[in-house]
């Protein structure tokens, strides 16, 4: 197949935030305890945080991580995970059916954050809890002090204040699977006062409204105009979230879901646009999509209920879910405009990028790549390429381009990184793409991953998926010609 692409720096669509490329760590499964924290792992430093995942973490380069939940934060007391580690109780957890042992809280998360080189975006319960508590922890986390709850954080050892800026209030709380559930009209009401008690306590902070639980939840729509007519004046973005699988092993069709998650990031705006206009207002409410990924391998795994931190959604990613979460990365990034902020769920074993052996070694999953060069390469701003290219019909979709594709440049660092899947199984893109302005850029790297079957997959013992480098193409007259192959990911960087 033949390709064209049409590139300009005018062809803008806005700055990347940089919390676009963010992730998530949620007290579930193995992600906090035998993920990131493991005291007994010869890679563990002085506070109980393995090395060998903080490494990778810094390779993945994430400038955000939401924590402690995800469903678990609804039915949380942050109170449990600070002070004295022998003074915290279990606590039964329901969201994942497990107990909790408590030993990792507030402050291990923050000091973790910092040697990971992050910043924490922080949810607070308001399934089992309400405003009081929430204020509260911030108070605790960000209060110089002379006050309760920042002289109990100075009492535990914490001198000066995490400064914490970003805050989700709750977690889908649309979902009837979720402790405190609520409707539209008491969560936005919640929120509300939630949200306009935690910024008087701290008023640098950011706070991110709960949308849909996802685009296929009934109250779609709906449930984001209700709630946040309620709370437009006191929050600052709402969230999406979305998870794909391909249930029915029809991979063509798996790979078109970035046009439907382009009609849901689509519709969230026009709702939060239209309650803009309702209000002849400035605001602008942004996205903050906190949670997508591919999830499917693991459902219906068993494992031991009220057992302390069983393997839990462990899903091994296989090479077509790599070419899914670059081709969902790219549609976030044609949207930077409005999404400031959006987390792989999650880091690290739960549904991850990131593998761990409890004791043992760690691997990179086929999802790590695509994340990790759009991460350390796709920064600056977005510019939305003219592209032309064969189309497909599959079972969910018509006129699915084979090719998805953005294109990102950092005046700055005077770098632009072209990014494409190639969708078709059977058949090579020849790119020729055309630079209209860009004098004196050049390829410099061509990096890509193909050559894999759609089931291959990485383990301790053979992360055989993994990127390779390509001939650098050459540039004539300001037009490239490169060869994308069959079902493949593609990263090609020029520099001045
Ligand atoms: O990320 C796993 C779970 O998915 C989260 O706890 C929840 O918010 C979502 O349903």
């Amino acid at each position: 197949m033949k390709a064209k692409m049409t590139l300009a720096k005018e062809f803008r669509i806005g700055d990347i935030d940089k919390r676009i490329y963010g992730s998530f760590i949620e007290h579930l499964g193995r992600a906090v305890y035998s993920g990131i924290y493991e005291p007994d792992h010869p890679t563990a430093d002085e506070d109980g945080f393995r090395g060998d995942v903080i490494k990778l973490v810094k390779e993945l380069n994430v400038p955000i991580v939401r924590y402690p939940g995800g469903n678990f934060v609804s039915g949380y007391n942050w109170e449990d995970g600070v002070g004295p580690v022998e003074n915290r109780p279990k606590r039964l957890d329901l969201a994942w059916g497990t107990t909790e042992p408590n030993t990792f809280g507030t402050n291990e998360f923050m000091k973790w954050c910092k040697k990971a080189d992050t910043e924490c975006m922080m949810a607070v319960n308001l399934g089992t809890r309400g405003a009081d508590e929430a204020r509260n922890l911030v108070e605790y986390t960000n209060h110089k002090g002379n006050s309760y709850w920042s002289d109990l954080r100075k009492s535990h050892g914490y001198e000066k204040p995490w400064d914490i800026k970003l805050w989700c209030l709750g977690n889908e709380m649309d979902g009837a699977w979720q402790m405190g559930a609520k409707t539209a009209v008491e969560y936005g009401r919640l929120a509300n006062e939630a949200s306009k008690l935690m910024k008087w306590t701290d008023g640098s902070i950011e706070t991110v409204l709960c949308g849909s639980s996802s685009r296929n939840s009934k109250t779609f729509g709906e449930w984001e105009a209700t709630s946040l007519d309620l709370a437009y004046d006191s929050v600052d973005y709402v969230s999406l979230h979305q998870y794909y699988g391909n249930h029915d092993d029809d991979t063509m069709s798996y790979l078109a879901r970035t046009l439907e998650l382009d009609d849901f990031i689509h519709t969230v705006i026009c709702v939060c646009d239209y309650l803009k206009g309702k209000r002849r207002t400035n605001k602008t409410i942004n996205l903050s999509f906190d949670e997508w990924n591919v999830w499917y391998h693991s459902d219906n795994a068993p494992y031991e209920r009220w057992s302390y931190a069983p393997p839990r959604l462990e899903d091994i990613y296989n090479f077509e879910d790599a070419l899914l979460v670059g081709s969902m990365m790219i549609t976030f990034l044609r949207h930077c405009d409005r999404i400031k902020i959006a987390c792989l769920a999650q880091l690290v074993n739960v549904i991850a990028p990131i593998f761990t052996q409890k004791g043992g070694g760690v691997f990179k999953q086929t999802i790590f790549y695509p994340f990790e060069h759009m991460s350390n390469f796709g920064r600056g701003a977005a510019l939305n390429p003219i592209l032309t290219c064969d189309k497909y019909d599959c079972k969910a979709f018509t006129d699915v381009p084979y090719l998805e594709s953005i294109a990102t440049y950092d005046e700055e660092n005077e770098e632009m990184t072209i990014f494409c899947v190639n969708k078709s199984m059977e058949e090579s893109a020849v790119m020729s793409v055309k630079l209209l302005d860009f004098d004196g850029y050049k390829p410099v790297e061509f990096i890509s991953m193909d050559g894999y079957k759609k089931g291959d997959i990485n383990g301790f013992e053979n992360p055989f998926v993994k990127p390779h480098k390509n001939d650098i193409p050459a540039i004539d007259g300001g037009e490239i010609i490169f060869e994308m192959k069959p079902f493949s990911w593609n990263v090609l960087r020029l520099k001045k």
